[in-house]
């Protein structure tokens, strides 16, 4: 078995009230600077990030339970990763795949390919974002199936953008005030039993997705909506 080395000490270390100065000066400084509707979960500000351990600015070392939503998962700092991202920025940071290819986009699709289930044939396309990639999961189904009606889950999150903000089940924090937003989905119960059974418990908040719709049809007004494509 491997033994993983790390910079920082697996250890939680508090060396001043949360938050400290450091992260307080900080937290006066973003009122200033940052929009408001950008909230954080934690007062503190990271400096040094490695393993489970976060080191805020005033040198506290906190278990991090966040670890970027769950998408850092080799790590926030992983040696192999710093060392990919350092050699590829000295060579070039961005040409746009779509003016001057390169082979790493290829072999990212062709690793996803590989890690993905199934063994029939894959293709891929990479996005910047959850929320770009949502999009245009949608965008490829209208196209391929001639339907524009999308069955997304009750309590679902989909991202922030005005399409991702019509599929997202949840109406506070993502969608007050935000609209409008196209009616071309429909409520569904998620597939999990404990959330389903949150879905006829749990009380809705003021504007958010009635009940499972008796159809998946769309209500939406752009292209066929019943039929598959011939
Ligand atoms: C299930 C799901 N879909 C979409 C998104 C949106 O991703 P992004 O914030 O990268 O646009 C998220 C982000 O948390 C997500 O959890």
């Amino acid at each position: 078995m491997s033994v993983i080395e790390y910079r920082i000490p697996q250890q939680r270390r508090l060396v001043t009230d949360l938050p400290g100065p450091r992260s307080a000066a900080l937290i006066e400084r973003r009122r200033h600077a940052v929009g408001a509707g950008v909230a954080s979960s934690v007062p503190v500000y990271a400096a040094d990030v490695d393993g489970g351990i976060v080191v805020d600015v005033d040198g506290n070392a906190l278990i991090d339970l966040g670890s970027g939503i769950a998408v850092t998962s080799v790590g926030a700092s992983d040696p192999a990763v710093v060392t990919a991202i350092r050699e590829q920025a000295a060579h070039f940071t961005h040409t746009c795949f779509m003016v001057t290819p390169y082979e790493g986009y290829i072999a990212v699709a062709e690793k996803l390919a590989e890690l993905t289930p199934g063994d029939h044939p894959k293709r891929t396309v990479l996005f910047n974002s959850g929320a770009e990639a949502v999009e245009n999961a949608v965008k490829i189904a209208r196209v391929a199936t001639g339907r524009s009606a999308v069955v997304v889950f009750d309590h679902a999150y989909h991202g922030r953008t005005n399409l991702t903000m019509a599929l997202t089940a949840k109406n506070q924090p993502y969608k007050q005030g935000f609209g409008p937003f196209r009616p071309t989905s429909t409520g569904s119960p998620p597939p999990i039993p404990s959330a389903r059974a949150g879905t006829t418990t749990a009380p809705r908040s003021p504007g958010s997705r009635p009940p499972a719709a008796p159809s998946h049809r769309s209500r939406g007004r752009s292209g066929p909506t019943t039929s598959p494509r011939s």
